[in-house]
């Protein structure tokens, strides 16, 4: 039998989390992905398949509101090579221009190739006939060349959620081969931008010395695979109607209150990740007031920095560097009940990030490199009354469709402090004239359009390949 759909991420769209009396139990994951996801997993018959979080748990496969998910169990050495080592020791960093140093370890390779085959079968077993299988993200890579061997039946999509780099560094990774080939099983591969995409492309003739042309790799065996950009978005409808809540709306003015009223609000939200560039705006906040450009009861900064692979080291430093860095700011500027910073170690759910979001006047968003960045777009979404400054990197893939943010290099601490103040001191005018035409934006271009339009170039990719004239 088997599912006409299956989905392969690293992790489920829900969570394995102990309840307050030690209970094990499920929880949905807020991610934007399951909502984008989730109806083309009903309407295809689908199944999921992730990592659950976690150590060794063995799970059966089970149904959360209608959704099949199977869970992938990892063990205590496997999250450490895979997960905390190849993935996000590794790829990670390489992948956002060498933010952080990558680390090349032959054992962890080992393992991530161990895990993307145990993956790869049980993606082989679960999918129908002629099935449709779409692999996600950085975790996975091999997946699609390991069930393309398994299933030649399949029809395969991958989509890379993270920058793709430049051949200059790519080039770096001792398994730069494997990981293009791995890739080169799908039939599709979506990317962010057109710029990941044309790396991708690049490489393969440079590296694997397939003949190319525009977005279409020509392999050996007459197969042809198609390399094409498509930005991933929100699910901006379901943002503003919950932005727009009496609650919502009620617990913005909460916030705003418990702040002490002050006149402007600066909001960042991030998981705590170096590629964030929360060091460096948080410095660019401070200076403007110890610059006398602004006072602590003119304005506040919000920060928000979600726990986030806590184990690996780059990560634990960046924390530290972080708090110290705050304490620092508030003890030098700040006053009782006044200060500069207003730090917070946590995630929240969909409900209070809206109302974050709300009570916000400059939201920031200035990573180093950044995929997308939903943040921005979630932002963007909840400003109903076409108000409010977004500062936004021009590094982060959003930085392409929200050109009217107030965009910035994160590396230039001068330009990020006028941009502040720019955004701090905006008409109200400008900031409608700018939030209106990035609402348009957003709206037409949600995470439905996105799915569709992966889904739809997927289903065409054999028949429009068929009509290709090779070169
Ligand atoms: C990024 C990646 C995802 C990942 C998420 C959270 O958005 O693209 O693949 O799931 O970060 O990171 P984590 O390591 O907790 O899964």
């Amino acid at each position: 039998m088997g599912h006409d759909l299956v989905i392969v991420a690293n992790r489920l769209p829900v969570d394995r989390v102990t309840d307050a009396r030690g209970k094990a139990a499920w929880r949905r994951s807020p991610g934007g992905l399951v909502s984008a996801i989730e109806p083309v997993m009903r309407a295809h018959d689908g199944v999921w398949i992730g990592w659950p979080g976690g150590t060794g748990q063995r799970l059966k496969p089970l149904k959360i509101d209608g959704l099949d998910l199977v869970p992938l169990s990892m063990t205590a050495d496997e999250i450490e090579e895979h997960y905390e080592g190849f993935s996000n020791g590794t790829l990670w960093p390489l992948y956002h221009d060498v933010v952080a140093k990558p680390e090349f370890h032959r054992e962890w390779w080992d393992t991530y190739v161990k895990v993307n085959r145990r993956f790869a079968e049980s993606a082989a077993e679960l999918a129908a006939p002629n099935a449709t299988v779409w692999v996600h993200d950085y975790q996975l890579q091999l997946v699609p060349q390991m069930l393309r061997e398994l299933r030649p039946d399949l029809r395969i999509g991958f989509y890379l959620h993270i920058p793709f780099p430049p051949a200059e560094l790519f080039q770096q990774l001792p398994w730069r081969r494997q990981i293009l080939e791995g890739l080169l099983g799908a039939d599709l591969i979506g990317f962010q931008l057109p710029g990941a995409a044309q790396n991708f492309i690049r490489l393969v003739r440079q590296r694997v010395g397939h003949k190319t042309h525009r977005d279409l790799v020509y392999l050996p065996d007459g197969r042809t695979v198609r390399a094409a950009a498509f930005p991933i978005s929100i699910d901006a409808a379901g943002f503003e109607e919950l932005a727009n809540s009496p609650a919502v709306r009620d617990r913005a003015d909460a916030i705003r209150e418990a702040l002490g009223n002050p006149k402007k609000i600066f909001l960042g939200i991030d998981r705590l990740d170096y590629t964030k560039g929360i060091y460096a705006r948080l410095r660019a906040f401070g200076e403007l007031i110890s610059d006398g450009a602004l006072t602590v009861d003119d304005a506040v900064f919000v920060q928000v920095a979600v726990p986030s692979r806590e184990r690996v080291e780059h990560y634990r430093n960046l924390r530290d560097d972080i708090e110290r860095l705050v304490g620092r700011l508030n003890g030098d500027l700040g006053r009782i009940g006044r200060p500069a910073i207003s730090y917070l170690h946590t995630s929240y759910p969909r409900e209070e990030m809206a109302a974050l979001y709300r009570a916000a006047d400059v939201m920031v968003v200035t990573p180093y490199r950044d995929g997308m960045n939903l943040v921005a777009k979630e932002y963007v979404a909840c400003r109903t009354d076409e108000d409010g400054a977004l500062v936004l990197s021009e590094f982060a893939g959003a930085a392409d469709e929200l050109r009217q943010a107030w965009l910035v290099n994160p590396y230039d601490m001068n330009g990020m402090k006028a941009a502040l103040l720019e955004a701090y001191g905006a008409e109200p005018k400008e900031l409608t004239r700018r939030m209106r035409a990035m609402r348009r934006q957003i709206a037409q271009h949600d995470v439905k359009a996105w799915a569709d339009s992966f889904m739809t170039e997927l289903t065409d990719v054999e028949h429009s390949h068929s009509k290709t004239v090779r070169p």
